[in-house]
């Protein structure tokens, strides 16, 4: 049995940590297959959920990256027994609804704004009070979108100006059900009020206009809550009753869509490419990005179409091909909301006119991915420009010049999708700094090496000139 108690990597940059350069070149097409990690949405959901069922939850195939650990060290710190068995399954020791202890430290959540705000739903129905902090990125993000409801529902906060953590959050026993209309559409904060509703007695329901992932709504019907889920006209309406006594539940964590997004776009773009990537999620609220790659001409095939415990999974079979600009609607953007900069990538390469509308919410991800995206391309010799909540990418119609230096911003997807973009330009792309892609893609440069992909980085200087 061996025992994660922290996070085992140094991806998340501490003040004066080494940065990690990499440098993604062109080279040649890419073959073959490559399992993608466990999703990083399914992962946080189950260590949370099972930690609140009575009896021992086990997960098979469970993200081990940095936002996921730091999760599991935080709900240790509060009690919950977290163990991973030698075949890699993770054993869940539920506490039962509102049955967290007290932290004796800080909880520092790195660089997951899901681990931050998911939690704060968590710990609203517990009469302590816990601080929350994490790294540069994170202490940036807004909280002000989870403390808004959890207040109307009874949780004292505190926290730095604009709501940014660090964050202390004192709950309650006593919580008052509400009703609330997400002003944006985000999983993050739906999950965080039906979490919060899972320890108010009575019913609490969220209004989302625009449906978001529903992982959440998923993992606690499997696990026995009451949840009532209607159409109306405001929207998706989903009414969780509280105070259930949780079953445990067996877990298999499929290949994340939003991290197979990498080599499923750089096989559509890098000439000659034919990959297959397993098992990966197929959530209809999870797949936007594929569904625009196909739209833009990508030959991709959903194989194998299947049920994994409650998600749709398929095999993807990815072939290069030629793509075409597309205009892609607002409406999506909750459905491949972390897809958009590797999209970009496959727009730089397209041709014709890409537009991304309604993509605003870019602006408060790990980084300002609008800004990154844009700042990315120009370096890279791509037309691109921003207006308000809207980017347009006029795309190259074949390999784009390259040869820009990409600041990270501390960004995973920002550091990934510019690699891609690399391996498909006239010129080598350099990012300052790839350590935070261990957040969310563990192996990232070796999963894509192996593919035949031609990524050199400083610190392990493994230059593999494509060699598998
Ligand atoms: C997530 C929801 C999304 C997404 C994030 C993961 C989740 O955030 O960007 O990477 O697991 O609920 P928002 O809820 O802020 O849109």
């Amino acid at each position: 049995m061996t025992d994660h108690t922290a996070p085992t990597s140094s991806s998340s940059p501490g003040p004066g940590a080494a940065p990690r350069p990499a440098t993604a070149h062109v080279g040649t097409a890419l073959s073959g297959t490559a399992r993608v990690p466990g999703d990083k949405s399914i992962s946080h959901r189950a260590l949370m959920l099972g930690a609140l069922a009575v009896g021992t939850t086990r997960a098979e195939g469970l993200l081990e990256g940095e936002d996921v650990l730091a999760t599991a060290a935080a709900l240790r710190r509060m009690g919950v027994g977290i163990t991973r068995d030698d075949n890699g399954v993770w054993l869940i020791e539920g506490v039962g609804v509102g049955g967290l202890h007290a932290p004796d430290d800080v909880l520092d959540l790195g660089n997951s704004g899901t681990a931050a705000r998911l939690l704060c739903g968590l710990l609203a129905g517990h009469d302590f009070t816990a601080i929350l902090t994490g790294d540069d990125s994170l202490r940036a993000r807004p909280m002000g979108r989870v403390v808004a409801p959890l207040t109307e529902m009874g949780v004292q906060t505190a926290s730095r100006d604009g709501g940014r953590m660090p964050l202390s959050i004192t709950g309650t026993t006593d919580l008052l059900p509400i009703e609330y209309v997400l002003p944006v559409p985000s999983a993050q904060v739906k999950s965080a009020v039906l979490l919060a509703g899972l320890h108010a007695p009575g019913r609490t329901s969220v209004v989302e206009a625009l449906a978001t992932r529903d992982h959440t709504e998923r993992m606690l019907a499997h696990m026995g809550a009451e949840l009532e889920i209607t159409d109306t006209v405001d929207g998706r309406r989903i009414t969780i009753t509280g105070q259930p006594e949780l079953t445990p539940v067996e877990i298999q964590v499929p290949a994340d869509p939003s991290s197979a997004a990498f080599p499923a776009v750089a096989a559509a773009i890098v000439p000659g490419s034919d990959i297959y990537l397993p098992a990966v999620g197929m959530n209809p609220a999870r797949i936007g990005l594929f569904d625009t790659l196909v739209e833009m001409g990508a030959d991709i095939s959903r194989d194998n179409p299947r049920d994994a415990g409650g998600e749709p999974v398929a095999d993807l079979h990815i072939r290069a091909g030629s793509l075409t600009g597309v205009i892609v609607p607002a409406s999506r953007a909750p459905s491949m909301i972390d897809e958009y900069p590797v999209l970009a990538a496959a727009a730089a390469c397209a041709a014709g006119t890409t537009v991304f509308e309604g993509v605003g919410e870019l602006r408060v991800k790990e980084s300002d991915r609008l800004a990154a995206v844009e700042a990315g391309l120009a370096a890279c010799g791509v037309a691109v420009w921003t207006e308000e909540d809207r980017m347009v990418i006029q795309g190259c119609g074949g390999p784009p010049p390259g040869g820009g230096d990409i600041a990270a911003n501390l960004d995973h997807r920002i550091a990934m999708s510019f690699m891609v973009l690399g391996l498909a330009a006239e010129n080598p792309v350099t990012i300052d700094d790839v350590r935070t892609v261990e957040t969310s893609f563990p192996g990232f440069i070796e999963t894509m090496c192996g593919l035949g992909a031609d990524i050199s980085s400083d610190q392990t200087n493994d230059h593999t000139d494509g060699a598998p």
